[in-house]
């Protein structure tokens, strides 16, 4: 019997945080050095998923090469047989696959899913009407017909400008993350919170797939309680902004104050960490309500240290040093930049470009393999 998959793709953007380490890129190491033997781990860049909205595509390459290094010098043991690292657009049955998915997938269904909304900055017609009414129409009594023709006018306007701004790319993207998977049969899939919706998705085509032809065409990903299960306590972590820990650490913050990059420089990282947003509370504790910026820091530390967030909290509850605690983050957050970015500059390009042909010859015959059961299912081959 083949083994189960572990899959997971890591999008390229030359700026991974330390919320994409320990919330992906970890978790898949640490099955892959301790049960290489029970299963096949997938590691991949969604190269493809890369231009769904704009880049700077002279960047491209070496994001991408950028990614790939960041897996090896974390420790991915490429070494491994049945541990692959490959490029999506490397293995064609991506783009096939994703568009037979597409002629099964409901325009509703990937219109209502948020990261498209969040992106594609879909608006709210109500709120946007209030707003025209406001503008133009103080004295909203007396407005007649006509007003209310030049109000749909405006609305259909923007509505317009919206949807030609966002692209198609972006609107299918869920599918072709549901071919990253099904493609591959993937078991276990750990994914942050944002991407859970388009896990249920994958979840959704492979059911309704399965039964509409009859037949066991994809191996379906377990739920995601499942998978934060499987992973263990650092799925659905949420590292947060160190300038705002009410709202998530993001990489598309644009002061990047808040935000800790596995490339910054180490110095850089420790004065993030120093002059992080703290409370007035006055002593540590692990509190997520009323001390988001301690709490967070309190993560970091457990992340950092590898240890539980409950033990690393009860060793500095009540503390009233929010300097010492601080630097006691920072110092362990350049111990482990510095040992990250050293690795990196360390790891070999030629061992990785082998390990890249290897692993994408294996996995087109795999892909392969699925997309003609789905081409037969639907008639494409005799
Ligand atoms: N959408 C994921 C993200 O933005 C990246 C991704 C693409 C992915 N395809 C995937 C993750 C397949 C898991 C499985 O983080």
């Amino acid at each position: 019997m083949s083994k189960q998959v572990i899959l997971t793709g890591i999008r390229a953007n030359n700026d991974l945080t330390i919320g994409n380490y320990f919330g992906a890129i970890l978790p898949m190491i640490d099955m892959a050095t301790t049960r290489a033997e029970e299963f096949q781990v997938n590691l991949f860049v969604p190269d493809l998923h890369s231009f769904t909205t704009p880049v700077d595509h002279s960047e491209l390459q070496s994001a991408i090469w950028n990614n790939l290094r960041i897996f090896v010098a974390s420790g991915l043991p490429i070494d491994q047989p049945d541990i692959h690292i490959y490029r999506q657009s490397y293995i064609p049955a991506h783009s096939e696959m994703t568009w037979i998915l597409d002629c099964f997938t409901g325009f509703g269904q990937l219109e209502r899913m948020t990261q498209f909304k969040d992106k594609a900055g879909q608006f709210d017609a109500v709120f946007q009407m209030n707003d025209i009414i406001a503008n133009n129409y103080p004295n909203i009594n007396t407005f007649d017909v006509k007003d209310v023709m030049k109000i749909f006018d405006e609305l259909h306007k923007m509505e317009k400008e919206n949807r030609d701004s966002a692209t198609v790319g972006l609107f299918n993207y869920p599918v072709l993350m549901a071919s990253d998977i099904l493609l591959y049969n993937a078991t276990y899939v750990p994914v942050g919170d944002d991407q859970t919706q388009h896990l249920e998705f994958t979840r959704d085509i492979a059911e309704r797939l399965n039964s509409k032809f009859n037949q066991e065409l994809f191996t379906v990903p377990k739920a995601v309680k499942e998978q934060h299960e499987f992973f263990g306590k650092d799925q659905g972590l949420r590292i947060k902004d160190l300038q705002d820990p009410t709202k998530k650490m993001s990489k598309s913050d644009e002061t990047g104050k808040g935000v800790l990059f596995l490339n910054d420089n180490p110095d850089e990282a420790v004065k993030k960490i120093m002059s992080a947003e703290t409370d007035s509370v006055g002593s540590v504790n692990l509190d997520w309500e009323n001390q988001p910026g301690i709490s967070n820091l309190l993560q970091i530390l457990a992340l950092l240290t590898r240890r539980d967030i409950q033990e690393v909290a009860s060793e500095w509850q009540g503390n009233e040093r929010y300097g010492d605690f601080k630097k006691a983050v920072a110092d362990e957050m350049r111990e482990f930049l510095t040992d990250l970015q050293s690795k990196l500059a360390a790891v070999n390009d030629e061992e990785i470009q082998q390990k890249l042909v290897s692993s994408e010859v294996a996995m087109t015959v795999q892909a392969g393999q699925t997309l003609l059961n789905v081409q037969k299912a639907v008639g494409l081959r005799a």
